[in-house]
């Protein structure tokens, strides 16, 4: 969405850019404005620096933050965001004792989503999705990442990252930019006879026919999922045909996929719950990033991720709401670093730069996540002096004013679906 238009932020009590060259991790500008054209971040003013308005043109749209802290925009780097149907009577059996694992074997979980999402049509699968989408821009996130996964066949894949494409086609519709995943191997573990068929299916059709939709691909590995060996065999045709790969690596159980990460040189290790010290080790010397999932793990009763421990050996981290009608219905960021911090460990510092520019860094995005000249003018104006009642203040909603490419969302609009 190219267009000119030149946007003045000005009286910004605190405007939090993640620059790391300013400093520090957060490299706080206090009493700033800001200027973008174009949709970029052209200029940042301190205290004292006057705006040169006689440089700008007139038509100059000017926003008063009356001293707001601004943060970036929200990356949400890992959703599951194109299902059909819904798993409420499943919420209700956990809740009344029964596991996660019970309810899959029984023909619930995944398997149910499936079966939803596979009869629906691409047009249908994006109307549910632009409603969540809406939730979600509401919140502050500004990029969202969506995996298939959800097909059961090649076909219901895709589908699925058709229905992604469609609602990036409406340009009318206000709403987060959307990065695609083809998730070939999640739930629906065919039986042992057929899943050497599947993955040959799935390599040697399936890798290039969606290619033209996805960005990224990403395999479950997991005891009662998908193994090792077989995530490798998929994730190593992935590489040679131009893809960059993620894994939900350790999420139930310590099944290997750190391993398979590492190796296969993926972008992200996503969950890590049940991830070791060797674990970080490997993920850190491949330079792969690790996606925090809080929401889930609480839903499934845990262990929290590891976040203190994954940053001590350097990892870099990004945090994500893993949004899906089984493990994690949640769109809202903000309370993902609520969760990270009181349940995973992250400073709350540590959790705003996973929020932004870590998420940004999972996805590959080298413009965004981040407030400084040059990147995308996606920003937000809280409705709070300080970045740190994001995460303190729980379950509330403190974005007051979301700007996406330098384009002011109207107050309201985000909830037309
Ligand atoms: O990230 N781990 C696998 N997939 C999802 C769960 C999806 C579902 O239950 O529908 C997750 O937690
Ligand atoms: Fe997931």
């Amino acid at each position: 969405m190219e267009h000119d238009e030149t946007l003045v932020v000005h009286s910004i009590g605190q405007l939090v850019t993640l620059d790391a060259a300013r400093g520090d991790m957060l490299g706080i500008v206090p009493n700033a404005t800001l200027v973008a054209r174009g949709g970029v971040i052209t200029d940042i003013l301190g205290e004292g620096e006057g705006i040169d308005w006689d440089a700008l043109p007139h038509d100059v749209t000017e926003i008063d933050a009356n001293g707001a802290a601004v943060v970036p925009g929200f990356v949400d780097c890992h959703t599951h965001l194109a299902w059909l149907g819904n798993r409420r009577e499943e919420y209700l059996q956990r809740a009344h004792g029964a596991s996660y694992e019970e309810i899959a074997a029984a023909g619930g979980g995944i398997r149910a989503t499936i079966e939803h999402t596979g009869r629906g049509t691409p047009e249908k699968i994006a109307h549910a999705m632009a409603g969540r989408l809406a939730t979600m821009l509401a919140s502050g996130t500004t990029t969202v990442e969506v995996k298939s996964g959800y097909g059961g066949t090649l076909e219901g894949e895709e589908k699925q990252l058709q229905a992604v494409r469609l609602v990036m086609e409406d340009s009318d519709r206000l709403q987060p930019e959307c990065i695609a995943t083809f998730l070939p191997l999640h739930g629906a573990v065919p039986d042992p006879g057929e899943r050497s068929q599947w993955i040959h299916e799935v390599i040697t059709e399936g890798l290039p026919r969606m290619r033209k939709h996805a960005t990224f691909v990403d395999v479950f590995c997991e005891e009662g999922a998908f193994s090792p060996e077989e995530c490798m065999d998929v994730l190593g045709k992935a590489n040679e045909q131009g893809y960059h790969c993620k894994v939900h690596a350790e999420q139930r159980t310590h099944s290997g996929g750190s391993m398979v990460a590492a190796y296969c040189h993926a972008t992200s290790a996503d969950h890590l719950d049940h991830a070791t010290g060797r674990d970080a080790e490997a993920l850190r010397a491949s330079g792969v990033v690790g996606v925090l999932l809080p929401g889930a793990s609480l839903i499934l009763d845990g262990p929290p991720p590891p976040g203190r421990m994954l940053m001590e050996h350097g990892l870099e981290i990004a945090l994500a709401t893993d949004c899906n009608p089984g493990t994690c219905y949640a769109e809202s960021m903000p309370l993902m670093m609520s969760l990270a911090v009181a349940y995973a460990g992250l400073t709350p510092e540590a959790a705003l730069r996973a929020a932004t520019l870590g998420g940004a860094h999972a996805l590959r995005l080298q413009d965004r996540g981040m407030i400084a000249p040059g990147m995308r003018a996606d920003i937000l104006v809280l409705s709070a002096s300080s970045w740190i009642d994001l995460g303190y203040h729980m379950g509330a909603s403190l974005v007051q004013l979301i700007v996406q490419n330098g384009r002011i969302i109207p107050r309201g609009l985000t909830h037309v679906i």
